[in-house]
């Protein structure tokens, strides 16, 4: 929800911290500041609105000066983003200096025994508590202050501390929110995740739940709960600094949109040999496999989607019965799952707070998880008994793209490579999908290719308040993430239903006030989404329709026809989502949205 950031070295840290805190806006951007430590004690920048705020501020960060420094980013939870509310917070005595992602969830106890205790508080956030906790718990050692502090925390955070009484040293803390620590030369960083550390070092640790570190210019220490020192691995960053850049994009999703045909390439190539699909990843043993009677995938928004249209794969070509369910919904539902049941849990940040929720209520009742994940080392990741990583490189517009196709593409390549292992697929089919799997990467880039009149049709249509999105079947799956795609980043209202529920109740309000999206992609129904064009045509509505090249049915139907080259129709999502996304992405523009960080939206949701 929030971001942060620390560094300790010999360079100046504020221009440090507010290109990290550009590189991690996409987690929040409503306020932001950073506290500097110079030879007079700490220095606190903070403002209201976006990063750009902040840097003219602070002169690029030239008016802060000192070489020790902490930032954060925010996406308010506890008090509107204002000045005020902004982080870091600090301690009446000045002190301390405190940033934090997350929730305390016992803030408001906490904040009245401290004001019975004489403490002032500047704010209306949860984070303050933490910052006069401290200063209450300081006896002169500040690990020992940070230690009492966390054991009076209820609720996740990602703590960065700054102590006016050491210089050069930044303390990290995590529990329950991402936060890894970067390992420079004479120089070290701690950030929420890798895209603002990567342009400094390729060298990482990963902090547990609970594990806080020390960290000085020329080394980090970090320690359990109870402040004993533990050993941490340091891992290799194989993201590069130009994967989390614009590349001569107006946006990141537009660079995100054409990056898929390589996106799917990665997931894809890597996991099949000679004909064969090999997922190490997913090393079960063949009793296991046998003993599964159905299985559960999970996951929230677009992630829930990519799961919805996996589902028709898993279950036609596995056999095993699919259930898709909100994760936010699974959590409190007394799941029925047990051992039998196999949980798919989807995530491209891994670090959603409902998912790893959902993630652990299904681990209690003893299924095992499989993740499908794109960050490493995230939350989710750790939790789960095997992990499919999507490796779509940073994603860094808060709307999907490459996360949802490459999710698609590792949902798919399990689907294949279970029912082979089940022995419920005959060989000549599976040589077939195999192939056209294969052959995913360039059919994204075809569908790229296809459609220049987008822009242009966005031109015509942008200014319409609402619309409707149909399809029927793997279409319904693509049409629910095409409608999610065009109203959080356009705001029109954008209405799916599965096309032979019109005539249920919604066809009434078919006009020709809302255009109708209908993704016809699924030959084997074809017929039926075109009777449904038929008639919302019938009642005035313009159609815009996605289906495979030179389908003349719908081309004489529809009014416009965005074309998708032919593809397997299990794995038919994959591709009509592609012009969906350009639809989405130029209707914002058009719009003169904030395309890359929609209005009230965050990457990761890691509160409830
Ligand atoms: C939509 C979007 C969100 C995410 C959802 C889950 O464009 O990005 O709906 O899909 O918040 O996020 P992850 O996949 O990180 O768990």
């Amino acid at each position: 929800m929030c971001g942060i950031v620390g560094f300790t070295g010999t360079q100046q840290a504020a221009p440090i911290l507010l290109d990290g805190l550009q590189k991690l806006e996409y987690r929040g951007y409503d306020s932001a500041g950073i506290a500097v430590l110079d030879g007079s004690g700490i220095q606190v920048r903070k403002t209201s609105g976006k990063i750009s705020n902040l840097v003219e501020k602070t002169d690029g960060g030239r008016n802060t000066p000192g070489v020790t420094g902490i930032g954060h980013t925010r996406w308010a939870t506890h008090g509107a983003p204002t000045d005020v509310n902004a982080h870091p917070h600090i301690s009446n005595n000045g002190k301390y200096a405190v940033v934090h992602n997350g929730i305390i969830e016992n803030y408001l106890e906490l904040r009245r025994e401290l004001i019975k205790q004489g403490f002032h508080f500047e704010s209306e956030t949860d984070t303050e508590v933490i910052v006069h906790l401290l200063e209450m718990y300081d006896q002169g050692d500040v690990r020992k202050a940070i230690l009492k502090t966390a054991a009076r925390l209820a609720g996740s955070y990602a703590l960065g501390v700054l102590c006016a009484d050491e210089p050069g040293t930044i303390y990290a803390m995590r529990e329950s929110s991402p936060l890894i620590l970067g390992i420079g030369a004479g120089e070290n960083y701690f950030a929420s995740d890798v895209t603002a550390i990567v342009p400094y070092t390729k060298n990482a640790v990963y902090l547990e739940d609970g594990e806080f570190a020390r960290i000085t210019p020329d080394r980090i220490e970090v320690f359990d709960p109870s402040g004993n020192p533990v050993q941490k691995k340091i891992s290799r960053i194989s993201w590069d600094i130009q994967a989390a850049e614009k590349g001569g994009y107006e946006h990141f999703m537009l660079k995100e949109i054409y990056e898929q045909p390589r996106a799917v390439k990665s997931a894809l190539e890597p996991r099949i040999r000679d004909g064969e699909v090999v997922l190490d990843e997913f090393s079960c043993s063949a009793k296991y496999l046998h003993s599964i009677r159905k299985i559960i995938i999970t996951a929230c928004g677009s992630a829930y989607y990519a799961g919805c249209a996996s589902r028709y794969a898993i279950e036609q070509l596995c056999g095993i019965p699919v259930d898709v369910e909100l994760a936010s919904e699974l959590r409190y539902s007394e799941p029925l799952l047990d051992r039998h049941t196999l949980l798919i849990v989807i995530s491209q940040s891994g670090e959603t707070a409902d998912t790893i929720a959902a993630l652990k209520e299904g681990k209690a009742r003893g299924a095992k998880v499989l993740a499908v994940v794109n960050v490493v080392g995230s939350t989710v990741a750790k939790l789960a008994d095997w992990v499919l990583y999507t490796w779509a490189g940073p994603e860094i517009a808060v709307a999907t793209t490459k996360g949802y196709t490459t999710q698609l593409t590792v949902l798919f390549l399990f689907a294949l490579s279970t029912a082979k292992r089940l022995g419920r697929i005959p060989e000549d089919r599976y040589a077939a999908l195999v192939r056209a799997l294969t052959n995913l990467p360039r059919r994204v880039q075809q569908a790229l290719d296809m459609n220049p009149s987008i822009p242009a049709l966005a031109k015509e249509y942008y200014r319409y308040r609402s619309m409707f999105f149909i399809g029927r079947n793997t279409d319904y799956a693509a049409a629910l993430e095409g409608a999610l795609k065009m109203k959080e980043i356009s705001y029109i209202h954008a209405e799916c239903y599965a096309a032979g529920e019109l005539k249920h109740g919604t066809i009434a309000l078919i006009d020709d006030r809302q255009p109708v999206v209908a993704v016809c992609c699924n030959r084997e129904i074809e017929e039926k989404t075109a009777s449904n064009i038929v008639e919302v045509k019938a009642r005035g509505a313009e159609v815009i329709a996605v289906a495979f090249r030179g389908d003349q049915k719908i081309l004489s139907l529809a009014d416009h026809v965005l074309s998708v080259p032919k593809t397997e129709t299990i794995f038919s999502p994959l591709v009509a989502i592609i012009p969906l996304q350009l639809l989405a992405y130029y209707f914002a523009r058009e719009n003169g949205c904030d395309i890359d960080k929609p209005k009230n939206l965050a990457k990761s949701v890691t509160v409830e």
